[in-house]
Parts: structure tokens; C-alpha cells; sequence
């Protein structure tokens, strides 16, 4: 086993350090001339121009990946779109028509709910795509169009690796979908695409130098409540790097929507209470600081994740951690890396089975 983990402490940490390899295996096979390609015959153009709605169907992670997927699917194309978890899809009797594509997201490929809800969307007659890691599984055999995603095998329960790589399919999906239906111009793709092309470059910068992040978890490794705070794809993100948290440190924590904060949650942060702020995006930039503003006023402990050149205002928080300048909506694959690490690190530090959380499967194929 030790041989597996090629010198890193865990499976998790080695499988964060190859995301820059995952991610440019799977966004470089979609890329054509400069533009993404999805490789999917059937779905021609003009298939995509007919999508009236898009549901994006998974559990756990692939479903955190999902949001960020709605997030960047709708702004790219204005196709409505709607992310559901599979156990709560598949007896809601959903609202699906043939008229509408249906997503399916699984590391596996053999998550039960996840597998029943694809035939539940191909019984109702929509078309399904599945965004799958391990070739041929159940979930990959049942859909009509399957997009591989190219991590390897991904060994630690915590899936990290496998989350990265849904973003990237999913990202590429939303520009072919954006180009197709002309709500991005060949220009615009291609300066995206360019923008996908420096990622694992970047990936790796941010892994050369793990100390920093190692060295703030040390400072909260005693915390026993924890929030994640963003808006729109920080919103999106921090909801795996919460559930990353909970999974391996056993700490309890909570992402929320930094606007809705104050209508209940708020009157949880007292003295001392640790936030975890996202704040990437330059147009609500202002809008989520006066939001972490709120809880430092009640004396949270706040970690600000932002982009390097902008500007933070005294006092608004106790440890800033800036990434690289990249495009913005991108940004959800650069600062899940941190946020991994925070995690790995709260786990390790607080002496638990990182690759083997108590309770959790890898692969969970019963209700
Ligand atoms: C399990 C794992 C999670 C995973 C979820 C969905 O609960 O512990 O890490 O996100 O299943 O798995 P899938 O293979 O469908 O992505």
C-alpha cells in the first residue's frame, strides 16, 4: 500500500496532487482547434439547440459538482437549469419531458439512486448524458450519451480528485452548449478555452506550496462548528469544501449562501466562531465582504479566500489567502484545492482515518 501512495501520507493527498494531471487529461481530449468538443455524434448542434431544460441528477460530491455545473451552464447558455440529488428525484415524480437533457454525475458510474434515476429520466423520454469515472460501469452502459471523466482511480472515500475533473466536463459541456446555441461567439469560446488551457499550470503553482494552508488549519484544528460563506459559484463551492471538512475531520460545519446568513444562521456566530469566507467573484465581491463584515462584528474568526489584486478591507478578516488572477468563472477549480488541503490537514492534525471516514463508502449501491 505504501508503494500505491507513491510517498504521500494518504491516498487523499496523493489524489489531490494529480489533479493537475486529471484535469489536463480530461479538458485536452475536448479540445479541438482551439474549441471544446464534446465527441458525442448524436449530440449535433442542432441537438443542442433544441434543449429546452437541463437537470442535473447525482449524490454527495457529484451533486456539489452539479451546482457548480448549474451555475456556470446557465450563465454561459440561459438554458434553465436545475440540480437535483438522485434519492430525492426519483420520488418526486419530476417535471421532465423529451424536450429536456438530463445530466447524470457519478465517480462510480454505480451509485443505486443515482442509476435509477437516469431510467427514471429515460423512461419520462428525456435524453440522458452521463459524466462518469469509471468506464463501463452501470451508470455509463444506461445512458444515452456518456462523458468520461479522467481521473484514475480514486481510492480515498473523500473524493477530490473526481470532483475536479466533473467541474472541467461540465464547464466544457456549458461552452459547446454556449457556442452551439451562439450565446457565446467563436471569439469569446476560444479566449475560455484558452483560459481552461493554463489550468493545470496553475493547479500545480497552488499545490508547489502547501504550507500555508497546513499552517492555518493548525490554527483551527480545535474548532467544533464551522461556515462556509459564498455567493453565486462561491456559494456553489462551498458546499464541497464543507461537506470535505465534515467527511474526514468529524468537525460539523455548514456552507451557506452569505446573503441568507442573516434571516437565522446568523445568530449562530458568536465569539470566536470560525468562517470561511469565498469571495472570487469581482461583481458581488463587495456584496459577500459586507456579509463576512456581519459576522465579524459578532467576532467570527474569518479566513478570506479572494483573488489576488483586490483590494480587502481592514478588519474584515483575521487570515487572507489570495489565488492566482483567472478567469472568474472559473475560479471554483482553482480554490477547491485549498480548501481540499484545509481539510486533509483538520483531519490528519485532529488524528483521524482521513482515507477511511467511520461510516462511509466509497460506493454506495443500496438505498
Ligand atoms: C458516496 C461517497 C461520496 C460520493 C457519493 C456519490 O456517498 O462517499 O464521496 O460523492 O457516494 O458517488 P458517485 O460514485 O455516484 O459519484
Amino acid at each position: 500500500e505504501a508503494a500505491e501512495k507513491s510517498g504521500y501520507a494518504h491516498f487523499m493527498l496523493k489524489e489531490i496532487h494529480e489533479q493537475p494531471r486529471a484535469m489536463a487529461s480530461t479538458i485536452n481530449s475536448r479540445l479541438e482547434n482551439g474549441l471544446p468538443e464534446l465527441h458525442l455524434p448524436e449530440l449535433t448542434d442542432e441537438a443542442l439547440r433544441g434543449i429546452e431544460r437541463i437537470h442535473i441528477v447525482a449524490c454527495g460530491t457529484a451533486m456539489h459538482a452539479g451546482m457548480v455545473g448549474k451555475t456556470a451552464i446557465e450563465r454561459l447558455t440561459r438554458v434553465p437549469t436545475e440540480v437535483d440529488i438522485a434519492s430525492e428525484f426519483r420520488y418526486r415524480d419530476p417535471i421532465v419531458d423529451k424536450n429536456d437533457l438530463v445530466i447524470i454525475v457519478s465517480q462510480s458510474g454505480e451509485t443505486l439512486d443515482t442509476l435509477a434515476a437516469l431510467k427514471l429520466a429515460k423512461e419520462k423520454g428525456a435524453r440522458t448524458l452521463a459524466i462518469v469515472n469509471v468506464v463501463g460501469s452501470s451508470i455509463a452502459r444506461a445512458a444515452d450519451y456518456v462523458m468520461y471523466t479522467y481521473a484514475g482511480p480514486e481510492i480515498a472515500v473523500a473524493s477530490t480528485k473526481a470532483y475536479s475533473v466533473q467541474l472541467a466536463v461540465l464547464y466544457v459541456f456549458a461552452l459547446r452548449l454556449a457556442l452551439a446555441r451562439g450565446t457565446l461567439t467563436k471569439e469569446e469560446t476560444r479566449r475560455y478555452v484558452g483560459e481552461l488551457d493554463r489550468l493545470p499550470q496553475l493547479l500545480e503553482g497552488l499545490l508547489a506550496d502547501t504550507e500555508h494552508i497546513k499552517y492555518l488549519a493548525s490554527l483551527f484544528m480545535n474548532c467544533e462548528d464551522l461556515f462556509y460563506l459564498g455567493r453565486g459559484f462561491d456559494y456553489a463551492l462551498s458546499l464541497e469544501g464543507s461537506l470535505k471538512l465534515k467527511e474526514i475531520s468529524y468537525i460539523h460545519s455548514e456552507a451557506y449562501a452569505a446573503g441568507e446568513l442573516k434571516h437565522g444562521t446568523i445568530s449562530l456566530i458568536v465569539d470566536g466562531t470560525p468562517v470561511i469566507a469565498l469571495a472570487t467573484q469581482d461583481a458581488i465581491f463587495e456584496k459577500t465582504i459586507s456579509n463576512v463584515k456581519e459576522t465579524k462584528s459578532r467576532g467570527a474568526r474569518v479566513i478570506l479566500f479572494c483573488k489576488e489584486g483586490v483590494e480587502v478591507p481592514q478588519d474584515v478578516a483575521d487570515y487572507v489567502v489570495k489565488l492566482p488572477r483567472y478567469e472568474e468563472i472559473f475560479m471554483p477549480m482553482l480554490l477547491v484545492v485549498p480548501l481540499q488541503l484545509f481539510a486533509y490537514y483538520m483531519a490528519v492534525l485532529r488524528g483521524c482515518d482521513v482515507d477511511k471516514p467511520r461510516n462511509l463508502a466509497k460506493s454506495v449501491t443500496v438505498e
